[in-house]
Formats: C-alpha cells, structure tokens, sequence
C-alpha cells in the first residue's frame, strides 16, 4: 500500500520536478521576479518588443539601483526569446558614454526604447525618449540609433524635437495664425481651450515639438510612425518617419488634444489601430484608457478603461508599454505594462496580461499566472 501511494506520488511530482530542474518557465506570472538565463531579474523597463526571424527581441531601460537608478547609468538592454516566458540576456544594445559632450552621456534620460526592422536598409533602427543630462524633463526629445543586428551594438545617430517649422496636418490656417497670452493660468477652462487650439504647438512650432513617452508602429504597407505625448504631454502626436525610419517626414498629426495620455501602445487588429495609453502622473499608477480608429491619422474615438475587476482603477498597479501580437497565433495580444519602483528602479515588475477584446473594445483582466493558449 505504501509503496503504491509512493509511485502514485512520483508520477503525480514527477513533471514539476523536472520542470524546476530544467528551470524552463512556461506561464507568466505577472508582477512577480521574472528570472532571465542567468537567474537574474529582467532589467528592460518601458520596454518594447520586435519580432525578428523567429525571435522575439525584449528592448527596455536598463535601471539600476538605489536613488538615481531611472538615470541612463547603462543604456538599453536587449533579450531575447523564442517562446516570450524564457529570456536570454543579450546584453547591451546602446551603451551610455562617458564623453561629456555626447548627449547619451551616462546619466542623462533614456525611456522608452522602441526597434522596428527597417527592409530596405535590412537593418534595425531604435527610437527612445530622451532628456539630456541634469535638466529634467525639460528636453523632451527623441533619440534615434541603428545598428545591423537587433541585439546591436546600435551607433547613436542624434535626437530631436519632431518636426520643426512644420505644422501637423490636422491644423487650421486659424490655428496657425494663433497668438496667446505669455503666462496663461494652468488649468482654468481658458487655458484647456487653448491647449485644446494648440498653443504649444503654436509655441514650438520653431525649434520643434516637445516628444516625452513614446512607441513606434510598422503599417501593413511599411510605413513607420512614431507616437509621442507631446504639447506639455497634453496632446499625442503621431508622425510619420521616412523611408529609412531614421528621421520625421513631417506628416503629422495631433489626437486626442488636451487629452493628457501618455505611455501608447499600439496595435492593428481587424483593418483598425487600436491603442491603450495612461494619464499622466509620473511614476504612480492611474486607469489606463483606450482608443480605436480606422486610420492611424484618426479620428480616433475614445473606448474608455480597458480594465476590468479588482485594481482595475490603477490598471493592475501598472502604466502600459507595449502590446505584442503573439506570432503564430491569430488575433492574440499581450498587453505590456510596467509596475515603476522609484525609490529602487531595478525592482520594478512587468505586469504582461492577455489584451482580450469585447468586440472592437479592448479588455483588460487581472490573472496571477498564465500562459498562452
Ligand atoms: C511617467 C512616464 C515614464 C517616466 C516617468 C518619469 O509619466 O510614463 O516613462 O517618464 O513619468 O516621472
């Protein structure tokens, strides 16, 4: 009897066992230490993800620890996967330099990275969010970088505010030839109307637009854009790159003016572009929003809260990154999102869950562990 229940036993622990020495993950556990090859805590914040011959590469901020560690101390670091449960730590893609002259010097900003695969270049081009060392916020620029395989070394080309002397295509000649008052109060309905008409457009149409929390998106026909919070982080821009993906072809356009998102994440499903963002409140977690629209340069239509259930006003204690479209696996998302730690940034988790859709409207569900069906 004894001995029965003993090999009853061993074929019921007999796969977990093996599952534990193989170390070998295969569901994902949302907000808990997510181990790499190595053991280690994946370090790729505000990540995105390129899917590239087979391979799924996971680009992110690079954090360390202790007060600071949101800083460019590293730069951005790549895995990669085959399976999207098991990451290999493929190192370095863009390292920060200690050239205090260059502007990715070690401890400016660095958010955000995002790689799409540029065809007829056959290479890799990354765009991030940067600040330049030392002035905050106050930069708000993006950053473009290429390299010739997806795990890089990836050579720093430049960073900009989009779009100088150049107006978006959803502007009125009334819009343009708008003046308002230096100094306007913030948030009296005066002063939403004006975002709303665009002063900061307006303000930096010169010197180029203000691009903070970004992603990049590839169209069925191959033309690129880059989605940024912009105008103050009150109004998204999505413009179009060139051909080369390396720069801004000037089409633009604003959506959702006055809005306040920031952290898109994009996807196409069913002919229609379908994105989540969040609202604006730095590190702190607030409910995330969703939109949908027939054509990238809108009208966008605003879907609400894509989540659902307990948290759901703190979008599971988390800030959208990205959406992945799971290869092989038709109408299949996987929705991004980052749990920040400020005070100790390298402990921040990924909360990946299933983007599942009520119709054309996006849903989000809390599930403590699971894996792709
Ligand atoms: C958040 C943004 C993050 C980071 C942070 C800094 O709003 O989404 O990417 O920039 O602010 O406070």
């Amino acid at each position: 009897m004894k001995q029965n229940l003993t090999i009853i036993m061993l074929i019921i622990l007999t796969p977990f066992i093996i599952k534990a020495q193989s170390g070998k993950a295969d569901s994902f556990r949302p907000g808990e230490i997510w181990p790499d090859d190595q053991g280690i805590h994946i370090n790729a914040h505000g990540g995105g993800i390129l899917y590239h011959n087979g391979v799924y590469y996971w680009y992110g901020e690079h954090k360390t620890e202790g007060p600071g560690g949101n800083r460019a101390n590293v730069g951005v670091q790549v895995y990669s996967s085959t399976d999207l449960y098991n990451w290999k730590n493929e190192g370095v893609a863009m390292a920060v330099v200690d050239d205090e002259n260059s502007l990715i010097v070690r401890g400016c900003v660095i958010e955000r990275p995002k790689v799409i695969y540029n065809r007829k270049n056959n290479n890799f081009v990354l765009w991030f969010h940067h600040e330049l060392k030392g002035m905050g916020y106050t930069a708000a620029k993006t950053g473009v970088a290429v390299s010739n395989s997806p795990t890089g070394p990836f050579q720093y080309l430049g960073s900009i505010n989009p779009n100088p002397g150049i107006w978006p295509l959803n502007f009125t000649e009334e819009q343009k030839n708008s003046t308002y008052p230096d100094n306007m109060k913030s948030w009296t309905p005066e002063w939403i109307q004006a975002v709303k008409d665009g002063m900061f457009v307006v303000r930096d149409h010169k010197k180029g637009q203000m691009a903070r929390d970004m992603t990049l998106f590839v169209d069925d026909d191959g033309k690129a854009y880059h989605i940024h919070a912009s105008e103050e982080n009150l109004t998204l821009h999505i413009a179009e790159l060139d051909e080369d993906y390396t720069a801004f072809s000037g089409r633009y356009v604003r959506i959702l003016p006055a809005g306040h998102n920031e952290a898109p994440a994009i996807i196409k499903r069913n002919g229609k572009y379908v994105m989540i963002t969040s609202g604006c409140t730095g590190w702190d977690p607030n409910p995330a929003r969703s939109a949908i629209a027939s054509h990238i340069f809108g009208p966008w239509q605003e879907l609400g809260n894509p989540c659902i259930g307990e948290g759901a006003e703190i979008t599971f204690d988390s800030q959208s990154t990205y959406i992945i479209p799971v290869a092989g696996k038709p109408d299949y998302y996987i929705f991004m999102g980052d749990r920040w730690r400020p005070k100790n940034a390298i402990d921040g988790r990924y909360i990946w869950l299933p983007l599942e859709f009520d119709g054309d409207k996006p849903i989000l569900r809390w599930y403590s562990e699971w894996s792709i069906p």
